[in-house]
């Protein structure tokens, strides 16, 4: 990965927006692939490859933090190879690309539960966080073995398991038990492949979010793509509930 660290182009614009946290719905690779007459996996494959000038693409920019939706809770119902691979994926993405993304100042951070992983692989995604834990680059969120629903009952599981007395439970408490405890929110959330839908990613978190939806497949979306969705969210008003005199 040859970057050139914060370049900070399209994060700012004159009305001083800035965009602290994208979330990617990566969807689309096995679509991808079918229209070339290949299997799903080289579209995961294809989609990995994208990945990987994406992040470049956020550390050059200097956005601070990237959530991605790679495995999702739901995700285990697909057929056995296909988990198998996707597995396999993130395993290789951490033996064969985890030093250059350290190098590159990224902080990962995993977001979903470990259960369910094999061993090995919960070791290697806990070994690649406390790895980059002191990196202070672009925090990167893999959601893997992740959904918005399960996160929320972990949470209220974890608050009730505290004793908390109800009256004292606020949005800020739910949010301190999230799995993206202490980090802002995503100021604007990508889906990829034409599907109009939250798919359980970050619905606490999100609930302010702009979304960006695109008809291209994930793996055809790369750096050009990303830099238009940034140019149009810097073009819109969030109000946040309020009204437009109020925020300008
Ligand atoms: C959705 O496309 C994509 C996924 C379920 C997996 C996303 C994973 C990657 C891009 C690989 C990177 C992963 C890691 C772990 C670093 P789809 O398969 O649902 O596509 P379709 O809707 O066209 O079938």
């Amino acid at each position: 990965m040859h970057v050139k660290q914060n370049s900070k182009i399209a994060t700012k614009s004159s009305s001083t927006r800035t965009v602290e946290h994208v979330a990617i719905i990566m969807d689309g690779n096995g679509r991808w692939a079918k229209e070339r007459g290949l299997p799903r996996l080289a579209g995961h494959r294809a989609g990995t490859d994208n990945l990987r000038r994406i992040i470049e693409s956020c550390v050059e920019l200097g956005i601070k933090r990237l959530t991605i939706y790679a495995f999702s809770t739901e995700n285990w119902n697909r057929p056995k190879l296909e988990v198998r691979g996707l597995m396999r994926i993130l395993e290789d993405v951490l033996d064969n690309q985890l030093q250059e993304l350290h190098e590159n100042n990224v902080q990962i951070h995993h977001i979903g539960r470990l259960d369910g992983l094999s061993e090995r692989l919960a070791n290697k995604v806990q070994s690649a966080t406390s790895y980059t834990r002191n990196n202070t680059g672009l925090v990167l969120n893999v959601a893997f073995n992740y959904g918005g629903r399960d996160e929320i009952v972990h949470a209220v599981k974890r608050i009730v398991a505290e004793g908390y007395n109800p009256e004292d439970i606020t949005e800020e408490t739910i949010n301190r038990y999230l799995f993206t405890a202490g980090q802002p929110d995503p100021d604007l959330i990508i889906r990829t492949s034409g599907e109009i839908r939250v798919s359980n990613f970050l619905i606490w978190q999100g609930a302010y979010s702009e979304w960006h939806f695109t008809s291209l497949y994930w793996p055809e979306f790369g750096p050009e793509e990303l830099r238009k969705a940034l140019d149009q969210f810097q073009k819109r008003e969030r109000r946040f509930g309020m009204i437009s005199e109020q925020v300008s």
